[in-house]
């Protein structure tokens, strides 16, 4: 049976000693399957983190259920399996390296889950070579740049081979460079190695990359669909607090003063080839700029 991750009416709020608690978990249901990859997104405080952290049973439900492959988090000899099939990597890589050692560090995790040493080899190896670092597997962590540190971070997770990886926010902390690095792991990840993805982001670029984006507004899911289908809503998106690709919004300005464009652009590559449709010569005609020909 395929894996999945299942919430059923999810609600969960923080305790605090000496004020009344707040929600912050409002009923939220949904189903994530294997193989898919997700873009969490929604303002800041809205709920993302501690969605994800129930995911791998860090957080359990005040009320609701939350499903992993059918087993329930609240169940205590289901948790070290649950852990298991998902995996979670955090912002700041430097949290979450443990070891002097590249290889010794994307090792911890299978020996603490005690995997025989020539499975763990074999573990350590694909992880990073999954992940593009095989050739770092014997650096020092702390002289890698912020986007090989979290590839590490990633190679760390998978190679417990898990089902899912949960990423929360793993761009924010790093450089344009170190972005795209880490963003073309994922998308590899999910592509070339069949794993689920679940990435919280605010970087609407990054979410484009997503297969389905789940966005969030105080608490509750308000919108779950294919990044094409989403950005077509700019204005919902905007009111959500939220940016859209500046490929999309520049689409839909061009569209706004009359000039026909496609409604789902969510890549560079696809907006300039809807611009040069419209920059061919046209007999006698004029192009997008009011030139009569050129
Ligand atoms: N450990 C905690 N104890 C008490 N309240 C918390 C805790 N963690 C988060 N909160 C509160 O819960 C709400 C949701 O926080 P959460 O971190 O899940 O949001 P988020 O969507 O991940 O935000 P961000 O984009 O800033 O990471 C916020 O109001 C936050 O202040
Ligand atoms: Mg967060």
């Amino acid at each position: 049976m395929p894996s999945s991750i299942v919430c059923q009416n999810l609600c969960f709020d923080y305790e605090y000693d000496d004020e009344a608690p707040v929600e912050v978990l409002k009923n939220v249901s949904v189903e994530i399957k294997e193989g898919e990859f997700v873009a969490l997104v929604g303002k800041n405080g809205c709920g993302k983190s501690t969605l994800a952290k129930h995911f791998n049973a860090i957080l359990l439900p005040k009320s609701g259920r939350v499903l992993i492959d059918g087993m329930d988090t609240t169940d205590e000899d289901s948790v070290i399996k649950i852990r298991e099939k998902v995996g979670l990597v955090l912002q700041n890589p430097d949290n979450q390296i443990v070891a002097t050692i590249v290889e010794e560090d994307v090792a911890f995790g299978p020996e603490n889950l005690g995997i025989p040493p020539l499975e763990i080899r074999e573990r350590v190896d694909w992880a990073l070579k999954a992940v593009g670092m095989y050739e770092f597997r014997e650096s020092a962590p702390h002289k890698l740049s912020g986007g090989q540190k979290q590839r590490v971070a990633v190679a760390s997770v998978i190679a417990m081979r898990p089902k899912f990886i949960i990423l929360d926010e793993p761009t924010a902390m790093l450089d344009p460079r170190g972005r795209s690095e880490v963003m073309d792991c994922i998308t590899s990840l999910n592509k070339d190695y069949g794993l689920s993805i679940v990435l919280i982001t605010h970087n609407m670029d990054e979410a484009a990359l997503a297969d389905r984006i789940i966005a969030m507004e105080d608490g509750r899911i308000v919108m779950d669909a294919p990044p094409d289908e989403v950005f077509t809503h700019i204005e919902a998106i905007r009111a959500l607090g939220l940016d859209v690709p500046p490929v999309t919004q520049l689409a839909f300005d061009l569209r706004k003063n009359g000039i026909d464009m496609p409604q789902d652009i969510l890549h560079v590559n696809q907006c300039v080839r809807a611009v040069l449709r419209h920059l061919q010569p046209v007999e006698g005609g004029a192009d997008i700029f009011g030139n009569d020909k050129y």
